[in-house]
């Protein structure tokens, strides 16, 4: 297909289209990325949504888990993925410690996702507790999306990464915070490790589409790390993580090749390398010998 046809044939992702696709009963598909390539790629693939995730922090650049991740690093990452992705919808995802000290610095730094750094929505964690913060931004024009179930910048509080909403008690919260956050004014809500039957009944019982990663097949969309998707980030994966290749090792693989090349002298060749017209060559060394 040329650009231009293809251009008329895709239409960007908004969050009224996940909306549409929810009615229609439509899978939203949604990766993460951080830089520009794999941005390009996202989109080549037609995935509806781009989410700039927070797992920036444990998958790109080494922490421990998502709590060191600054807003400069998410907006550096952001820029980086606006730059490659033309078509789907763009979240960026608030930081630890961007959304949860005032309501003010929330809205602010929300702002900065779209104004500074080119996406489309933002996503923050947590429930009932963050609805004044969600109510803001929203009526700040900035769309939100929720994210509930096992939220990592909550991991100390939880005991580690463990499901949520097992309990018929915590189970009923979930939906009821679910509900709340429907009402404060999110597009949609991603619920991560939550038991799949949980994830059906919320998903029938919310108007807005549900984003599940470990969460069933019901949910109206599915989201997965990229670095899990390509087997880029070996530390640990999920249950819920189904790996479609396994970049990790090609990577191994070539570079190990390209150690060898160069040590063994079969890196470069001339097929590699740059020559000067034989004039010049000549014309040098006569220079040299003067
Ligand atoms: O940061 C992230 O990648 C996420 C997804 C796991 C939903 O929040």
């Amino acid at each position: 297909m040329s650009e231009s046809s293809e251009s008329v044939k895709r239409k960007k992702i908004t969050t009224r289209t996940f909306q549409q696709k929810k009615a229609r009963g439509e899978p939203i598909t949604v990766l993460t990325a951080y830089d520009y390539a794999t941005a390009l790629a996202v989109d080549l693939a037609e995935i509806d949504a781009i989410l700039v995730g927070d797992s920036l922090g444990m998958v790109v650049l080494g922490y421990e888990n998502t709590l060191p991740v600054t807003m400069d690093e998410m907006l550096h990452h952001c820029k980086a993925v606006a730059r490659g992705a033309k078509y789907p919808l763009l979240i960026g995802d608030m930081p630890f410690m961007s959304y949860q000290v005032s309501v003010e610095e929330a809205v602010r730094n929300a702002g900065r996702f779209l104004k500074e750094a080119g996406m489309d929505a933002v996503k923050l964690e947590g429930g009932r507790e963050r609805v004044p913060v969600i109510e803001a931004i929203v009526a700040a024009g900035i769309p939100v999306q929720g994210h509930l179930g096992l939220t990592p910048q909550s991991v100390h509080q939880f005991g580690g990464y463990r499901a949520q909403g097992k309990s018929a008690q915590a189970a009923k919260r979930l939906l009821e915070d679910a509900l709340l956050l429907q009402e404060a004014g999110c597009f949609s809500i991603v619920f991560e490790t939550i038991p799949t039957r949980l994830g059906r009944l919320i998903s029938e019982r919310l108007e807005i589409p549900t984003i599940g990663i470990g969460a069933g097949a019901a949910c109206d969309g599915q989201v997965l790390v990229s670095h899990d998707v390509l087997g880029l980030f070996e530390r640990f994966t999920p249950r819920f993580v189904k790996k479609y290749a396994d970049l990790h090792g090609e990577m191994v693989r070539a570079f190990a090749a390209y150690n060898s090349d160069v040590t063994s002298g079969r890196f470069p060749t001339d097929e590699h390398s740059i020559e000067m017209p034989d004039e010049e060559w000549e014309a040098l060394t006569a220079l040299l010998d003067d």
